[in-house]
């Protein structure tokens, strides 16, 4: 298959073909997802609760994030690699951020995310008029999830849904060629999707409305465990099977991911939608 480029990535949305991201941490799940054709590879700070075995994201550092990009990195072919700027390694200033996005960059990864709104969009328009591609993360940012009060869905209300639309317009104008959008109601992610054609919106708990969807690697293969959030699902398992019936190999697992979301039946707006 083509390599994958963000003009390329863009070509594709605007086809009305739906991108696939999955989080990535190491070498052999490249090797997979390469092998699934899954569009873009995110090493995500998810890395701190799925591979540390942290309760947050909040103790991961820039080093942590550099050292699994690179390995990302040496198996990854045509996939388009993003990683996310840790906590602590951007808010303060641009100049800082952009040294973070050098380290990341230079580690492999060819855009950078980072969570937040408003707040944010003078940050990303200096990475973004410095050549670094940027994907914004906003609704549910798990970076701050002791000032949100807990991991739950945003922008039910509609102040808060306001508040939502205006940094998504804020990230726009600055620049960002991607959004994550993460637990909010699908009606207000396919406003978000529609009022900004230039910025590809990847939803996780968002509905079916967004340009593209992500999940984490561990959740979709089922190996997760405790409460699992509805937006998830278990690609290992036909929809409806029982716990003990027979299921997919990793490799197909991540196939059906592709193929479900490419075919727009993942995710189920009944399902898996708010
Ligand atoms: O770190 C991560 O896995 C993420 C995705 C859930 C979008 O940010
Ligand atoms: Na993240």
């Amino acid at each position: 298959r083509p390599v994958t480029s963000l003009p390329r990535l863009r070509e594709m949305a605007a086809r009305g073909e739906k991108l696939t991201m999955v989080t990535c941490y190491d070498a052999t799940f490249a090797q997979l997802l390469e092998e699934a054709s899954v569009d873009t590879l995110l090493v995500g700070d998810s890395l701190g609760n799925v591979v540390q075995g942290e309760s947050s994201t909040l103790p991961v550092t820039l080093a942590h994030m550099a050292y699994h990009t690179a390995a990302v990195a040496r198996a990854k072919r045509n996939a388009w690699l993003i990683t996310d700027m840790p906590f602590g390694s951007y808010e303060a200033s641009p100049q800082l951020a952009m040294a973070s996005a050098v380290t990341l960059m230079q580690a492999g990864a060819q855009m950078i995310k980072l969570e937040g709104g408003g707040v944010t969009a003078e940050t990303v328009r200096f990475l973004t008029e410095r050549g670094i591609p940027v994907c914004g993360h906003l609704g549910l940012t798990p970076q701050r999830v002791h000032a949100l009060g807990g991991f739950r869905i945003q922008g039910r209300e509609e102040a808060a849904a306001a508040l939502l639309r205006a940094d998504a317009a804020a990230l726009a104008d600055a620049g960002a060629a991607m959004l994550v959008l993460e637990l909010v109601p699908s009606v207000l992610a396919r406003q978000i999707t529609e009022a900004h054609p230039q910025m590809m919106t990847i939803g996780i708990g968002a509905g079916a409305g967004t340009a593209g969807q992500v999940l984490v690697l561990h959740d979709l293969l089922g190996l997760t465990r405790g409460r699992r959030p509805r937006f998830v699902r278990d690609f290992t398992r036909e929809p409806g099977s029982e716990g003990d019936a027979p299921g997919l190999s990793v490799a197909q697992a991540l196939r059906r991911y592709v193929v479900d979301v490419k075919a727009g039946l993942f995710p189920d707006e009944t399902l898996h939608g708010y």
